[in-house]
């Protein structure tokens, strides 16, 4: 006897998260659909990942586009409620914590399907943030837990969440990351934007809190403007938007390069070659703590705590002489090499496909 998993993404960030999990269960020959919600859908945002991460296409791509929180979450619901009605799967596997996680659990949870969280038990405990609404509640509905960090364990604990759901797997990140190392370190994008090696900064900006704020965007992009080195920034659909509706433009001077979002082998190879990581999105503290880049996260406050306790990440607030103060300091310290943390290495998606395998698989 078989089973049959539905793999959900939506957003950028889900894409490097399900790759590894998509690989193994092909290698298991698990059957599986691969549901896109098209939360995400410019081929920047989307398509580049799926080439880059060799990630097949989507068996349904739903289409559902930008929108309110509640009109995104609402459709992606309505849309996946007949697709989990029509070919019901024996469980349905979540990542991370967008709208379309949210919105998949909460549909799955309803129709009695199963659901496996992966990247369960990230705690910034800021419920202003949507991401922390969306991972509170996804935990608390998830049959089984799949968490990156001992951290997101004991969160999980504290939360009063069943000790037998929660399984300690490490971080899939770090799996997709150490799957393509070789061929990031192969590639010298860099060279193409006329920057040194180690002699500039790559930052992301996108975090509504960040951008949709004139003063903090201002302050921000005042800061990337001033450091002593240049600032490489792929732009976000919300942050271009933005930089233009406050008039924001004439802050990105000489210092600032800006670009298109940049496809995954392409971001972690300037990432790789960065002197430091100036960001708010949260993937990019953990991949800054795998390659030894150190990191300065432009929040109050990060999910991502073990980066910061292993001294490869430090938070600032979005305030230009603390951001240009943060970046300084990071940018003189050479490349360290911090501690591995448990489990963010390449067998994640084994051990969720071995405890998914063996709760769905009937004991012989
Ligand atoms: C979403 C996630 C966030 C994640 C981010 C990564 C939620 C609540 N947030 O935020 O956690 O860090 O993705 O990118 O799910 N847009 C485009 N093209 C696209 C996608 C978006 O132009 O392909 C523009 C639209 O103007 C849209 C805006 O970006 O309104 C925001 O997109 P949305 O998916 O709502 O949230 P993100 O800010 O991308």
């Amino acid at each position: 006897m078989s089973f049959k998993l539905d793999c959900i993404v939506g957003a950028r960030p889900n894409f490097m998260k399900i790759s590894p999990i998509i690989r193994e269960a092909r290698e298991r020959s698990i059957k599986y659909r691969l549901i896109h919600t098209g939360q995400h859908y410019d081929h920047d945002m989307s398509d580049t990942f799926f080439s880059d991460l060799d990630i097949p296409v989507p068996d349904r791509n739903l289409g559902i586009g930008s929108g309110s929180h509640a009109k995104q979450t609402g459709e992606i619901m309505i849309r996946l409620e007949d697709e989990f009605v029509q070919d019901r799967p024996d469980m349905v596997i979540v990542v991370g914590d967008v709208n379309s996680t949210l919105a998949a659990a909460l549909v799955a949870s309803k129709l009695g399907i199963k659901i496996a969280h992966i990247e369960a038990g990230y705690r910034s405990f800021d419920r202003t943030m949507p991401e922390e609404i969306n991972r509170v509640i996804v935990d608390h509905i998830a049959d089984y837990l799949f968490a990156p960090t001992d951290d997101a364990v004991l969160n999980l604990k504290r939360e009063g969440i069943d000790e037998n759901k929660i399984f300690m797997v490490g971080n899939i990140m770090a799996e997709t990351l150490l799957d393509n190392i070789e061929t990031i370190q192969a590639r010298m994008v860099f060279k193409e934007f006329g920057l040194d090696k180690k002699g500039y900064a790559l930052a992301t900006i996108h975090r509504p809190e960040n951008v949709d704020d004139p003063v903090k965007l201002s302050e921000i992009l005042r800061a990337f403007s001033e450091t002593p080195i240049p600032v490489l920034i792929p732009l976000h659909p919300r942050t271009k938007e933005r930089i233009c509706e406050f008039k924001l433009g004439s802050h990105i001077n000489g210092n600032i390069i800006t670009t298109k979002p940049l496809s995954y082998l392409d971001m972690m190879s300037f990432l790789d070659n960065a002197c430091v990581a100036l960001t708010d999105s949260g993937g990019l503290q953990e991949e800054a703590c795998m390659l030894g880049i150190p990191c300065v996260t432009i929040r109050n406050n990060t999910e991502r705590i073990a980066t910061i306790k292993i001294g490869a990440n430090c938070l600032v607030p979005a305030i230009r002489g603390e951001i240009l103060q943060a970046v300084t300091e990071a940018a003189s310290t050479t490349t360290k090499a911090w501690v591995v943390l448990d489990g963010w290495d390449e067998k994640v998606s084994r051990r969720v496909l071995n405890v998914l395998e063996e709760v769905l698989l009937p004991s012989s």
